[in-house]
């Protein structure tokens, strides 16, 4: 028999990001324990994969998770627990506290969530000190634009990638030269050419993690330039031919832009930025998101 101890503290492995600590504690023949840490107000998701005829278990140890069912909201607490054979549709959870929990899965999925989305997560935030923002426009963006989509009444699924897309909307500026992303006077037609390549490269990366769910990432962050009225780019998509999560980001993605305080500029207050956002209702933005978009305005930072 082969006994291994863990003390408080250890792992095999870390993954972090903003509000969410995952360590994968102990795994065997194909079943592995992880550790989460939620802080309050941070949502996790149980997604399901298709061909896995997978066991999932999640225990309560500590603080209060709340599964947001379609019709009602279900309230986990310590001692608490929930399991399922096989899961077919996605489930969000949100902590109302800060809140840990053990996650025991008969797949493989500490491997495959925390390598490729590590990677991605920490090119992302390279990418906005990069582009001049201060830091945390990403994290911003997220959470502006999951805000959004609950008010919009967006599925689980729907929300799951959002929030992905949020994060990773401008990955793909690893790939543009840093004296076009630096440059600080306006960008030449060439340059601005090459710029706008962003979106198509964003696509590209998160398709060739070869993960389902990345996949449709992509398409939504190669959505992120793309205009109500079919002016915007790469392929000047209009109405409801973008998805709904792009359309979500493209407004708060502008809204960010506008207020926040960069280096050398200092950002534009709150109101005015809206009342642009509102002037663009129905030629660069969705009309309908504007409209609700608006109506959380006193939530916004
Ligand atoms: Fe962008
Ligand atoms: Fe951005």
């Amino acid at each position: 028999m082969d006994i291994k101890i863990t003390r408080s503290g250890e792992y095999i492995e870390r993954f972090s990001t903003k509000g969410l600590v995952i360590s994968h504690i102990c795994s065997g023949d194909g079943t592995e324990v992880i550790h989460h840490k939620l802080e309050a107000g941070f949502r996790w998701y149980i997604a399901p994969e298709e061909g896995w005829l997978a066991l999932e278990y999640a225990h309560i140890l500590a603080g209060e998770l709340v599964w947001k069912k379609q019709d009602e909201d279900v309230v986990l607490r310590p001692g608490d627990s929930i399991s399922a054979y096989m899961i077919t549709e996605m489930a969000m959870f949100v902590a109302s506290k800060d809140t840990e929990f053990l996650y025991v899965v008969s797949r493989p999925y500490f491997h495959n969530y925390s390598g490729s989305i590590q990677k991605l997560f920490d090119l992302a935030v390279k990418i906005e000190e990069k582009d001049g923002y201060t830091s945390d426009h990403c994290d911003r963006i997220k959470r502006l634009s999951v805000l959004l989509g609950e008010r919009l009444g967006l599925s689980p699924y729907e929300m799951y990638i959002l929030s992905l897309a949020g994060f990773l909307h401008d990955i793909g500026k690893t790939q543009i030269p840093e004296h076009i992303l630096n440059k600080p006077n306006k960008l030449t037609d060439e340059e601005y050419e090459q710029m706008k390549l962003h979106t198509t490269y964003g696509k590209q990366l998160l398709h060739d993690t070869g993960m389902p769910d990345l996949r449709i990432v992509g398409d939504v962050v190669e959505q992120h330039h793309e205009r109500y009225d079919g002016k915007g780019y790469p392929h000047g998509l209009q109405g409801d031919q973008i998805s709904k999560p792009a359309a979500i980001i493209s407004i708060v993605d502008a809204y960010d832009a506008m207020t926040i305080d960069r280096v050398y500029q200092k950002g534009r207050p709150r109101d005015v930025a809206l009342q642009e956002i509102e002037r663009c209702s129905g030629s660069m933005y969705h009309p309908e998101i504007v409209k609700v978009f608006l109506s959380i305005g006193d939530q916004l930072a």
